[in-house]
């Protein structure tokens, strides 16, 4: 990869938030001390992940979390974005976990950034019903006033697009539901939850409060009319659906038409305002028109009667995912966002990014990194108003569908002895944290 590393890091303005993020469901294990999600239910099923494992032990971080806040310290970020599982919070002694957790934070002189669902909703629940929505702001209430004393940074939703594509659309993900666009009402409910939290996290007082969502440039494979065509629809189903709602208060393209209720009322608790909001960039997309097969994407099969085809990103170095290493999308995506949406557009906070690699002399992790942050930085001269980073992941982690076989760690886990080792990228990161002072 071509980087700049060695060259000193350009300083970020003066109270930029430096942290790591990590999820409830992809940590904690300890699953039989808590109610089902619907990823053990998931993942209970024969083929659905890919080593056959489960996340029924993870990192044991529910037992192990006093050792994970003393990694944090050690690594200096002022911020540790984790998620706060609901169906824990329903269960005997899940409130009293999240209350350790931020009380052994705040002590360590950590700022803890809950996320309020990432992904692993109760199992008895569905995204496809309205009512949803409202049982999630009433847990939002809940955490809020057990941890609003302590707490002063939120995030209401991860990754949205991604739960309804790739959990209700495609299936690869739980609930496992293949619904192609009839899953459009998933996405509806999980923006009108969002909407319904920032309204509850107010009504608690919290002042702070943003949203992790997943964005990245979309690239046309060529400039013939339909690749152009099925690349601006990917970047509406992406990148638009579920920003516009949120910063403009509209679906795209008429897109409103086809989500259930009241839309228009719906679309004013959307539109709630926010006080910064959360990117989450991996890679760009290439895209073309459809092939008329099913196409690999990323491992994720895609079926044939999309109105797309993702094409390979070629001439890039790639991750051991086979993700493309495009640091330079970051820069693109955030004057995107700048342009298209002006002042209207919250501050930008980079909620996660990073990459999957074995070994923990991880050099090619520290190349990733390095050149990302090198490009957001790029961003910021060019005037995006960013305040924060947030790299994926401290800890090596249970990586959804792809179980255990997929490292993003700056922290090794081994998972027959759950023993802790910090990579070269912890250093690295840890260096350049004391370095921009
Ligand atoms: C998710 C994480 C996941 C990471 C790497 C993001 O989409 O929020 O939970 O582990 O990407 O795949």
């Amino acid at each position: 990869m071509a980087t700049d590393a060695g060259n000193p890091m350009p300083r970020f303005p003066a109270g930029f938030l430096w942290g790591v993020s990590t999820s409830a469901h992809q940590i904690e294990g300890a699953v039989d001390e808590r109610e089902p999600s619907v990823w053990d239910a998931f993942t209970a099923g024969p083929g659905r992940v890919k080593d056959g494992s489960t996340a029924a032990v993870a990192c044991d971080h529910y037992h192990r979390y006093r050792e994970d806040v003393a990694l944090l310290a050690g690594l200096g970020v002022d911020a540790y974005r984790f998620s706060v599982s609901w169906p824990r919070v329903n269960s005997p002694g899940g409130p009293e976990f999240y209350d350790r957790l931020v009380d052994a934070l705040c002590a360590a002189g950590v700022r803890p950034v809950p996320t309020l669902f990432h992904w692993d909703l109760p199992a008895r629940l569905d995204w496809l019903e309205r009512d949803t929505a409202s049982r999630f702001a009433e847990y939002v209430s809940l955490v809020a006033e057990r941890l609003g004393d302590r707490v002063s940074k939120w995030i209401t939703l991860n990754e949205p697009a991604e739960h309804t594509l790739l959990g209700h659309a495609l299936g690869v993900h739980a609930p496992g539901k293949q619904l192609l666009f009839d899953a459009l009402p998933v996405a509806h409910h999980q923006l009108l939850a969002h909407g319904l939290a920032v309204r509850a996290l107010r009504a608690a007082g919290a002042t702070d409060i943003g949203i992790a969502n997943s964005h990245g440039p979309v690239w046309a494979a060529s400039e013939e009319p339909a690749d152009a065509e099925a690349a601006d629809f990917y970047d509406v189903l992406l990148n638009r659906l579920f920003a516009e709602p949120l910063i403009l208060g509209e679906y795209p393209c008429g897109l409103g038409e086809l989500m259930p209720g009241d839309v228009e009322s719906d679309l004013k608790v959307i539109a709630e305002p926010i006080d910064w909001y959360g990117v989450n960039y991996y890679a760009p997309a290439k895209v073309g028109a459809p092939h008329g097969t099913e196409i690999d994407f990323g491992g994720i099969t895609l079926p044939a009667e999309l109105p797309f085809s993702v094409r390979e990103i070629e001439g890039r170095p790639v991750t051991d995912f086979g993700w493309p290493v495009v640091p330079e999308g970051l820069t693109e995506l955030l004057t995107t966002f700048r342009d298209r949406y002006g002042d209207r557009l919250p501050p930008v906070v980079i909620t996660e990014n990073g990459c999957s690699y074995e070994g923990i002399d991880d050099q090619d992790r520290i190349a990733y990194l390095d050149a990302h942050v090198r490009a957001l930085h790029r961003a910021v001269q060019a005037g995006v108003d960013v305040r924060g980073y947030f790299v994926w992941s401290l800890l090596d982690n249970f990586e959804w569908a792809e179980g255990y076989a997929r490292r993003f760690g700056l922290v090794h886990v081994d998972y027959d002895t759950l023993e802790r080792t910090p990579k070269a990228s912890y250093g690295w990161f840890r260096d350049m944290l004391r370095a921009q002072g």
